[in-house]
């Protein structure tokens, strides 16, 4: 951690969530909260709280939530520290840049000469461009039909036919082999020396959404392979978080985005004034990718190539936006390979009349896989149709789940009591319909011993924050070294002494933990909702067994460790000690 603790509480306590919130979603006041629809994940009604009192906000829908520098880092993809650093400022905050310890100041300094050197590489190739040794490239993208615009506006150039020209200009300009290897431009052997990666192919530099050159992708000039050579993943050059043309593309005014595969269809798209175009790099859709884009857009419009592995591309690019909470649609290019060559052939306005038409991303599911059933055979047929209720079943949300299944009931004409029957039952099978799938990880934790250890922690803590009188009751028999989950024991320690000197703050415990997914599970701490219990007795006989379970298996956690560790030792009397006389105790909440 970079930042003073007292520092980060500083900013948070200067970032009002409902202020900072507001400016990005549109929430409303209700009761105590506000709520609005969750940025993180796709929703048609309101299930995302945010609280003036508790400085928090939670969604019900898919368990996002946290203080101010959660969501600022959910929503806008930074680390902790960035996200600190951008409420800082906005909250005019001054933070010492001194507290950047010297690996981090070095590995900025690493970054900032790779940008350099990618960025002198850049000028090299689009000089030689236009220069007489890259007539040859420009003939070849003239050929392409791109105009003299367009390759300016891409910064398209061209690596010479010579084997260390690059090298050798960036080394005049100082830069030390080492690094023009690491940034992937030459690699060195024994017996040639420092030779350039890229030799004779046209330059296509693949620029971040800030518009910095972090790395190349070279196209040759007719059929030879490699077709496309792209540089190395290095420092700042990572596949799975960048998109080529997103930088120009997310301050396009489309509400949507077109996620293509091509360098080349990206460019065509923009040329023909679809600026809103984007392709990942080389590599498949990432959801890193999807949370990029979830940044400028809720739709995102695929357009990849009409083939069988476009197809199977565009199937799991569905996937991944469903699980970003994005909206999906897929363009049509038939009887077309790809958008370059849609457009090339078919013009501008047939390409926007696509865009309109673009399907539904669970009618193309639909569709693909209904071609590996036989619709004339009925018991093809009957499995087909119950693939489809299984589908349907991924919806989380009533609303949505009951429009798709009327929609798809009269598309396929299937009765809609029978699909719905069918729905039912699938999801009866698999224990009720499937909430929405968390966004980011998207991997569901299985149920396991563990969980059941870590339930009652966390009860405690919710419990806690409740009904923070509780504590009176309880704090002979449980302390902060009772919680063997490192996470609640961190919890705990805060809020046991907040408790102890009665002012607890969540959202400040919540600034205790730099990574999102630890955020996220604290912020559920306190946002889970407590089963309401009808009376005084119902209540203390909860407490009373979480008070048991958590002493318990704190007292087994401790009884497995080594004999020679004395305080483990200590904990395993005093437990066995509060065991005993919590059996035969009532905890009273009077
Ligand atoms: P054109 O054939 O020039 O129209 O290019 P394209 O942009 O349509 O490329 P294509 O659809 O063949 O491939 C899509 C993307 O995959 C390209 O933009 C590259 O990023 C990547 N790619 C294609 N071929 C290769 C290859 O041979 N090697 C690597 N590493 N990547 C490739
Ligand atoms: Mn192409």
């Amino acid at each position: 951690m970079y930042y003073p603790d007292e520092l980060i509480e500083e900013v948070r306590m200067k970032s009002d969530i409902v202020d900072v919130i507001s400016g990005y979603v549109k929430i409303q006041k209700k009761g105590s909260n506000h709520f609005g629809l969750c940025p993180f994940h796709n929703e048609k009604s309101p299930s995302f709280s945010v609280s003036q009192s508790k400085q928090m906000y939670y969604c019900f829908g898919c368990g996002a939530g946290g203080n101010v520098f959660t969501f600022i880092m959910e929503y806008e993809n930074y680390s902790f520290q960035e996200a600190v650093k951008f409420l800082a400022d906005r909250a005019g905050v001054n933070l010492p840049e001194a507290e950047y310890n010297e690996e981090t100041r070095k590995r900025e300094g690493r970054r900032a000469r790779l940008l350099e050197v990618n960025k002198e590489a850049a000028k090299y190739f689009f000089y030689q461009l236009r220069g007489e040794s890259g007539k040859g490239g420009l003939a070849y993208l003239s050929g392409r039909e791109l105009s003299r615009e367009t390759i300016r506006k891409f910064g398209l150039g061209f690596s010479n036919v010579s084997s260390d020209d690059l090298t050798r200009y960036l080394k005049s300009k100082g830069y030390e082999d080492k690094l023009i290897i690491e940034a992937g431009l030459a690699s060195f052997d024994e017996k040639y020396g420092m030779h350039d990666k890229f030799w004779n192919r046209v330059m296509f530099p693949i620029q971040d959404i800030n518009h910095r050159v972090i790395g190349f992708g070279g196209r040759v000039m007719g059929e030879a392979k490699p077709k496309y050579l792209n540089s190395p993943e290095t420092m700042i050059f990572d596949k799975s978080r960048n998109l080529y043309g997103l930088n120009f593309a997310r301050t396009s005014r489309a509400d949507n985005i077109i996620l293509c595969e091509g360098y080349m269809d990206v460019i065509a798209m923009h040329q023909a004034g679809f600026s809103q175009a984007a392709a990942s790099l080389g590599t498949a859709f990432t959801s890193g990718q999807a949370s990029l884009l979830k940044r400028y857009t809720q739709e995102v419009i695929l357009a990849y190539d009409s083939d069988g592995a476009g197809v199977a591309a565009a199937l799991r690019a569905i996937g991944i936006l469903k699980e970003a909470g994005l909206t999906g649609k897929v363009l049509s290019l038939e009887p077309y390979k790809d958008p370059d060559e849609f457009i090339k052939n078919k013009g501008q306005e047939a390409f926007q009349e696509r865009i309109a038409k673009a399907e539904n991303s669970f009618f193309f599911e639909l569709r693909m896989l209904e071609r590996d059933f036989d619709l004339n055979d009925p018991e093809s047929k009957t499995r087909f149709h119950r693939e489809i209720a299984r589908k349907l079943c991924g919806f989380g949300e009533e609303v949505e789940r009951e429009n798709y299944i009327e929609a798809v009931a009269q598309k396929y004409h299937i009765g809609f009591d029978n699909l719905r029957k069918l729905v039912l039952s699938c999801a009866a099978r698999n224990g009720a319909a499937s909430p929405a799938a968390k966004p980011k990880s998207g991997i569901r934790k299985k149920k396991d011993p563990e969980e059941n250890k870590k339930k009652p922690q966390k009860l405690l803590l919710t419990w806690l924050v409740e009904e923070p009188y509780i504590y009176q009751k309880i704090k002979k028999y449980i302390s902060p070294r009772d919680f063997t989950e490192d996470l609640y024991k961190k919890i705990a320690e805060k809020l046991f002494a907040d408790l102890e000197s009665g002012t607890v703050s969540p959202a400040a415990i919540i600034s205790l933990f730099a990574d999102e997914e630890q955020q996220r599970e604290a912020a559920s701490v306190f946002n889970t909702k407590l089963a309401p219990l009808s009376n005084r007795t119902e209540q203390e006989k909860a407490i009373h067994d979480i008070v048991v379970s958590v002493k318990r298996n704190s007292f087994e956690y401790f009884s497995s460790q080594p004999a020679a560790d004395v305080l483990a030792l200590n904990q395993v009397i005093e437990g066995k000690k509060a065991l005993e006389e919590l059996s035969k105790t009532h905890i009273s909440l009077d």
